[in-house]
């Protein structure tokens, strides 16, 4: 397979030119302080994976308290984070690639004991996984404020310095909850049908774009989202082609599809082999750029992305175990390429936060273990 387009500069609709098609994918590092403020240590794990990438995708930083999803979760929520936010941008920038800040609230994924008050989501539905809190529906008052509250952290982003944000709409949070029959049983008008359901991503999309705006510069915004749920009811493909479509008709930088592995088909049809990731591509005609995930850990791997039509390949976990990755791709010495994380001291041989570290190791199966 030829890696050499993977090396190929980009320029975003917006304007934004990356160096490469390499992205590091947004990975929470539960490491920040108390108050959301970014630690040293998460600044040097950035500077340790920069080199080499066009774009780092940060770690999702909460719009508001009542989004606040995990312990060390990065924030955005005021603008006392701002300077902290900046150091981040600051250190991608120093080692050459575009920052983007991931812009998130976590909903109903947020647990009561870190709010110490009841979560929030669509409406009362819990998730369906041990130990989920019951969250209250919003208000409608609480939704517009909610949707304030991206356009602010947007706002805070540009201040910050970054080249653009992702509007994260993936993964179960509360973006997701809103699009999803089964987190969402509303009856007014932010729930029901289809249409319904896409109004709160829809409305936080535009806001964070009328933000963007201001920019005065070249200033991204993506928009992250999940294609299928498990749940019955859940989201469908057939569900998520209509949101994209509607996504697609906004000015837009890219799509990034979040699924566990990029070649892996339907999670709810199995009798559909092919990739989301590609039903999705082939829909858009090229109306909006998607960025590729999920397991891609081999340079011919994420140059098939690239062949399947996407614009760029975002790597998380390999950029964990591999901060070297982009380098070993480029000068073809993939055997070198590290595929485990140590058993133990990989926070210092491999410049990974303490706290981070620890998660890692605690969730069986979750990396290869050296
Ligand atoms: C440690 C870790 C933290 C993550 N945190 C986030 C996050 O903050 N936001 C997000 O959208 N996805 C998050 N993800 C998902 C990744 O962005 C990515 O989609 C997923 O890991 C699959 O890609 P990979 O196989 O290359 O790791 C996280 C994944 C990992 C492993």
């Amino acid at each position: 397979m030829n890696t050499s387009a993977l090396f190929d500069a980009y320029t975003w609709p917006s304007g934004l030119e990356t160096e490469n098609r390499l992205i590091m994918a947004p990975m929470t590092t539960w490491s920040s302080h108390g108050d959301g403020r970014i630690h040293p240590d998460e600044i040097a794990y950035l500077r340790r994976r920069t080199p080499g990438l066009g774009m780092v995708i940060t770690a999702a930083a909460y719009v508001q308290p009542l989004g606040h999803a995990f312990p060390g979760q990065w924030s955005c929520h005021d603008d006392s984070m701002i300077p902290s936010l900046r150091a981040a941008a600051d250190v991608i920038h120093e080692q050459g690639a575009k920052a983007i800040l991931q812009i998130h609230h976590g909903g109903r994924m947020c647990p009561a004991s870190l709010l110490d008050t009841q979560p929030v989501s669509a409406s009362g539905e819990a998730a369906e996984r041990l130990d989920a809190d019951t969250p209250r529906p919003m208000t409608t008052g609480e939704i517009e404020q909610c949707i304030l509250a991206f356009a602010e952290a947007t706002r805070r982003a540009i201040e910050a310095g970054y080249d653009g944000v992702e509007i994260h709409g993936a993964n179960t949070y509360l973006l997701q909850q809103f699009f999803s029959p089964h987190s969402n049983r509303r009856t007014d008008a932010w729930g029901g049908s289809l249409k319904k359901r896409m109004r709160f991503p829809l409305a936080v999309t535009d806001a964070v774009l009328a933000a963007a705006k201001s920019a005065g510069r070249p200033f991204a915004v993506g928009y992250r989202i999940s294609p299928e749920e498990i749940e019955e009811p859940g989201i469908t493909m057939g569900d998520t082609l209509q949101l994209v479509d509607a996504l697609a008709a906004r000015p837009l930088d890219w799509l990034h599809v979040s699924v566990r592995s990029y070649f892996a088909g339907s999670m709810r049809d199995d009798t559909d082999p092919v990739p989301p990731t590609r039903h999705i591509i082939e829909m858009l005609d090229e109306r909006l750029p998607v960025i590729g995930v999920g397991l891609v850990y081999s340079p011919d791997e994420a140059a098939a992305l690239l062949e399947d039509g996407c614009a760029a390949v975002a790597l998380g976990r390999i950029l964990l175990m591999e901060p070297d990755w982009p380098a070993k791709a480029r000068d073809g010495n993939t055997a070198d390429i590290r595929h485990a994380l140590p058993a133990s001291g990989g926070d210092t041989q491999l410049t990974i936060p303490m706290p981070m570290y620890r998660k890692l190791l605690s969730r069986a199966g979750w990396l290869p273990l050296e």
